[in-house]
């Protein structure tokens, strides 16, 4: 009997597979990172490649690790960065151009030009749910068809695909020029701004007014049924791939958050808030984002309310890898602790312009509220409480779409063995903050979106089952305070708008 489920976790910074057992427990883990590529200013991408080798590495190395075969997984769930856009030639399997990926900000000319077609900036929300932002998918297809030579004219003719992550290693993972399966799951879907809420389906008249052929578009499936199976001569040969969730909405249902009214914040390279809605779609007039939870089978829908925020932990690892004041990036916790508070420090992380709720691709990163007391410990804290107060505002902005405020929030991602911010956390929110035993959210939903398609867990009550918590923390700073650095923080965020010209 097959004892085990896997997920491919391909993350902004690394690519893993993990192996779960019935009750949820991690049996077995392999990572290895990528390479950040930055031509630019503002510009990021990966190579899907080196992608798509490592995605190869690491399910043998989890196999390996745990002396496990084929034989014991009975499926494999994706996982992935979600909107990071590749573009690959059907007939050869090569990309066309580097992923480019979605903290990626060279599409805003292309995202102003529609906006200019009429209906600004929220031009497109009815039907999808988003802002026109340079964050989403269809634009920088757009991109690398009006870039690339020749490109535009392969993809009329059919010969161009184009994927997020999760599509790209299916279609490999299924064989890629030998009949490898082209299809993505509404939740990947709902962030490329060309599908449709309300159907699941892509829209002709957005994906015209983007340029881009609905030949190079993926089908669109549910996010869990199987879509194919591991090709031979591969680990994981033969293994049904039976779930498919974008790496946040795959955090939720992992988090269990699968009632509405249940919402996770995942503390990765960015936060990600996402509350469950449940079968409503809840458009939201505060700036937060609309978007599909996770789809089930032949189930309905169901959407959430999503705050998005682009740079936290990969601010941490700015501070380590660009200014070298950090060894580690553990250490950001040390250097916090030995000092007081931010001695008046705010550093705005603004690198892609600024997300949920401000949506704003003018703004730009700035540490501000300087002097000559300020020492790396207050830097540290500021970069710290960033990733806090931007939360606070999320938050703040679903409590005005949803009409009741929070009572408490679970959390997951690397950042929450970080026990200052956990704590400062639940003091600028004014909530207790639950982390669970099992942090490892992510790669758990895409799992359980696997075994559920297959019958390895049953129902989603095994999944509220298997939820444990690990550890809660209270709020004890008093109203004065945490509002006084508030308002500190809000005034930080305004010096860093309208800096592109
Ligand atoms: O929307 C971007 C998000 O999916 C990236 O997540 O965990 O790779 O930073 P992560």
């Amino acid at each position: 009997m097959t004892k085990y489920v896997a997920a491919i976790d391909q993350g902004t910074t690394s690519t893993r597979c993990m192996v779960f057992d019935h009750s949820g427990h991690v049996v077995s883990v392999d990572q290895t990172e990528h390479e950040q590529i930055f031509p630019r200013a503002g510009w990021v991408e990966h190579d899907p490649r080196e992608v798509w080798t490592n995605t190869r590495q690491v399910a043998a190395g989890a196999l390996a690790k745990a002396d496990l075969t084929t034989e014991d997984i009975a499926a494999v769930g994706i996982t992935n960065q979600r909107e990071t856009a590749v573009v690959w030639d059907r007939t050869t399997g090569e990309p066309v151009y580097n992923a480019i990926v979605w903290q990626d900000t060279r599409t805003d000319r292309i995202c102003r030009d529609l906006a200019d077609l009429g209906g600004g900036q929220e031009r497109y929300r009815d039907r999808t749910g988003l802002p026109l932002a340079t964050y989403f998918s269809g634009p920088k297809v757009r991109w690398v068809l009006d870039n690339v030579e020749g490109a535009r004219a392969r993809a009329e003719a059919g010969d161009l695909l184009f994927g997020n992550m999760d599509t790209w290693l299916l279609w490999n993972l299924t064989g890629g020029v030998d009949g490898g399966v082209h299809v993505t799951d509404p939740t990947n879907a709902s962030r490329t701004l060309l599908m449709n809420l309300d159907t699941l389906s892509w829209d002709a008249e957005i994906a015209a007014d983007m340029g881009v052929p609905m030949s190079m578009l993926p089908e669109i499936r549910s996010s869990s049924e199987v879509y194919g199976h591991v090709r031979e001569r591969s680990a994981l040969a033969s293994v049904p791939i039976a779930g498919i969730l974008g790496d946040q909405q795959a955090a939720t249902f992992g988090q269990a958050c699968l009632s509405p009214g249940e919402a996770k914040n995942t503390y990765g390279t960015g936060n990600f808030v996402l509350l469950n809605t449940g079968t409503d779609k809840v458009m939201s007039e505060n700036g937060l984002l609309t978007t599909v939870c996770y789809q089930i089978g032949a189930s309905a829908p169901v959407y959430a309310l999503e705050g998005s925020i682009a740079v936290t932990g990969s601010l941490v690892q700015w501070l380590r890898d660009n200014l070298g004041i950090l060894g580690t990036a553990g250490e950001v916790e040390r250097y916090a602790r030995s000092v007081e508070d931010n001695g008046g420090a705010y550093f705005v992380p603004a690198f892609s312009g600024l997300y949920a709720p401000h949506w704003r691709s003018d703004a730009r990163g700035a540490i501000v509220g300087l002097t000559r007391f300020v020492n790396k410990g207050h830097l540290s804290r500021a970069v710290l409480e960033a990733t806090a107060f931007q939360t606070r505002e999320v938050i703040d902005a679903m409590n005005a779409d949803s009409g009741v405020a929070l009572t408490s929030l679970k959390v997951d991602g690397g950042m929450v063995v970080n026990e200052l911010l956990m704590q400062f956390q639940a003091d600028i929110l004014d909530v207790p903050v639950i982390r669970p035993v099992v942090n490892e959210t992510t790669a758990l939903g895409a799992a359980y979106a696997a075994g559920l398609a297959v019958g390895f867990w049953a129902s989603e009550d095994d999944i509220r089952q298997n939820w444990a918590q690990d550890k809660q923390w209270e709020p004890t700073m008093d109203a004065e305070t945490r509002d006084r650095l508030y308002h500190f923080w809000k005034k930080a965020v305004s010096r860093t708008l309208n800096w592109v010209e």
